[in-house]
């Protein structure tokens, strides 16, 4: 095991966390392919930028069908990626430079080229024949909606080997374990085992409501699911202390909250927040924050400890599950003008494209993404604006190579350009010509140095960190403000946002006593004085923003 960063069980509430597919960051050795190598050799720049946690999709061998996400070995090292000891070495370098490392635990279900699968396939009665959801009709569980909408038509497939039925949530090539069987169950314990005796920091956990299904119910957030993963994380308390789980499950954030479990019986340490995403769209074009602020008024609070994981782009499509049908037309028309820019309920774009490549709306968006109750996630190019390329297949659209420098393989690999795994994006707003690392470092007015110097803001700010939310009343429905108060020593911040294209002004009551004066932490020597009547009223340029300090 590598040596561990210094002990502190609630690291992950006051981190910021970067996504980065292994195979989309660096190719060191001109195979085409990103790397763990190559991955080692951009550590500095990852520290530089002031990144707290990595987290790494899937890098286990997979036919790639599903980026990863269809694992065929869960305990090795995808061999396009490196070796163990490369992947080592990656989570040596990391530590040593204070950064976390969390891998992504994908136990929903297998590659069909696992061989527990190929092994259920032609032995019923073998070690593994029970290992994943077989019937004699493909009619069981039909209140069970589908995923991947846009490539399959049911969640069961013919196999014709074992000549029946399996059952799958997502591809038809990504059987679901049956963990029903406790064989899965010991399974996944020694496999997350395998990785913490490693020293990884935790786990992202994927898919994870879908783990059981019963006849008559959704097939989502079983009772038993959520016992599964209590156990699992009480293996992971008692034997790995200090490590964590975050859940993938894309819902409320009520029934979110079950899968934070309750202090008495913990599940994950953190869930992603689904549903504020897609409203910090909505409001970026409507220029009405109503959604946005009913979102975040009504989260639930979470158990002590735990904490929200936030995200304005990730490597799946930006999801439009949780807005509800008008909404969701809505988007579609505002973000999806092309059909291709869609997929299954979502829109597979990038960050800076969605936002018409506008530096304002950009530093609104990562300025809100910062300010949120919980920890940012950041997705690897978003950083200096990169695009996408919507010729690609699915999801591919926004996974495309990083760009280091200028050059047709934007110095991602010194390989020839057509054994890149994915071309580099070309189209002239967005090539590596134009939008690359290299340049936006020298230049200090670049997104690149602007979001690094906010990381270091926030990092100096603990109310925006673990501080609770309080939304404020701003009189104007352009405007979302409020106030993150922090639980310990540090000042208040008042977060104020105008998604409108005019000038606002607001005045805000409740925040502090008339006549306090509040600093706007990124300006010296400026402050904004609560008026007689106990209002404080802020100035908001179009799409504006201010974080100011209650003292
Ligand atoms: C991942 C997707 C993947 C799916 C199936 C997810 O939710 O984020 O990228 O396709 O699980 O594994």
């Amino acid at each position: 095991m590598t040596v561990q960063p210094a002990f502190d069980p609630e690291w992950y509430r006051k981190a910021v966390f970067y996504e980065v597919m292994v195979r989309s960051f660096k190719d060191s050795n001109g195979d085409g392919f990103g790397d763990f190598r190559g991955l080692i050799e951009k550590l500095d720049y990852l520290q530089w930028l002031g990144i707290d946690a990595v987290w790494l999709p899937p890098f286990f061998p997979s036919p790639l069908l599903d980026g990863g996400y269809d694992v065929a070995d869960y305990t090795g090292i995808n061999p396009l990626y490196g070796s163990m000891s490369d992947f080592d070495e990656f989570l040596e370098g990391a530590h040593s430079r204070g950064m976390r490392v969390v891998i992504d635990l994908v136990i929903n279900h297998t590659s069909s080229a696992h061989d527990w699968f190929q092994q259920s396939r032609s032995d019923p009665a073998g070690p593994f024949g029970d290992f994943y959801v077989w019937s004699d009709t493909n009619d069981k569980f039909d209140n069970v909606r589908i995923i991947f909408t846009d490539t399959e038509t049911s969640n069961w497939a013919w196999d014709d080997v074992r000549q029946q039925f399996y059952w799958h949530r997502f591809f038809s090539h990504q059987p679901d374990l049956n963990f029903e069987n406790p064989g899965v169950h010991e399974a996944v314990f020694d496999i997350a085992r395998f990785w913490l005796a490693k020293g990884v920091d935790g786990f992202r956990l994927d898919a994870i409501p879908y783990l059981y299904v019963s006849e008559g119910n959704s097939g989502e957030s079983e009772p038993e699911t959520h016992a599964f993963i209590q156990a699992l994380r009480a293996m992971i308390d008692r034997e790995f202390p200090g490590r964590m789980l975050v859940a993938e499950a894309n819902q409320q954030p009520r029934e979110v909250l079950e899968y934070l479990g309750t202090v008495e019986t913990p599940e994950c340490n953190m869930a992603f927040n689904f549903p504020v995403m897609p409203y910090i769209f909505y409001a970026l074009k409507s220029a009405d924050v109503t959604g946005l602020a009913a979102t975040l008024n009504d989260l639930p609070a979470v158990p002590d400890g735990s904490a929200w994981g936030v995200f304005l782009r990730n490597h799946d499509e930006l999801t439009l599950e949780m807005v509800n049908d008008s909404e969701r037309e809505q988007m579609y028309d505002w973000y999806a003008p092309e059909p291709r820019m869609k997929v299954n309920v979502g829109i597979r774009r990038r960050l800076a494209p969605l936002l018409d490549g506008r530096r304002d709306k950009l530093e609104l968006a990562n300025a809100l993404l910062l300010s949120l109750p919980g920890s940012p996630f950041l997705y690897y190019g978003d950083e200096i604006g990169m695009g996408d390329n919507i010729w690609l297949d699915d999801r591919d659209a926004s996974r495309t190579p990083m760009q280091w420098s200028a050059g047709e393989a934007g110095g991602f690999s010194q390989g020839s350009i057509d054994s890149l795994y994915l071309p580099v994006v070309s189209s002239p707003e967005y090539s590596s010509d134009v939008v690359n690392v290299e340049s936006q470092m020298t230049n200090p007015s670049s997104i690149l140095n602007w979001t690094r110097d906010m990381l270091s803001l926030r990092k100096s700010l603990f109310a925006l960190q673990t501080g609770t939310y309080r939304g404020l009343t701003t009189g104007s429905s352009s405007v979302l403000a409020f106030v993150r108060e922090p639980e310990g020593p540090g000042n208040p911040i008042v977060c104020a946002f105008n998604f409108s294209e005019s000038p606002i002004t607001v005045s805000i009551p409740g925040v502090a006593p008339a006549n306090s004066v509040l600093d706007d932490v990124r300006l010296v020597n400026s402050g904004i004085e609560v008026n007689e009547d106990g209002l404080l009223e802020v100035e908001l340029p179009p799409m504006s923003w201010h974080w100011l300090r209650v003292s």
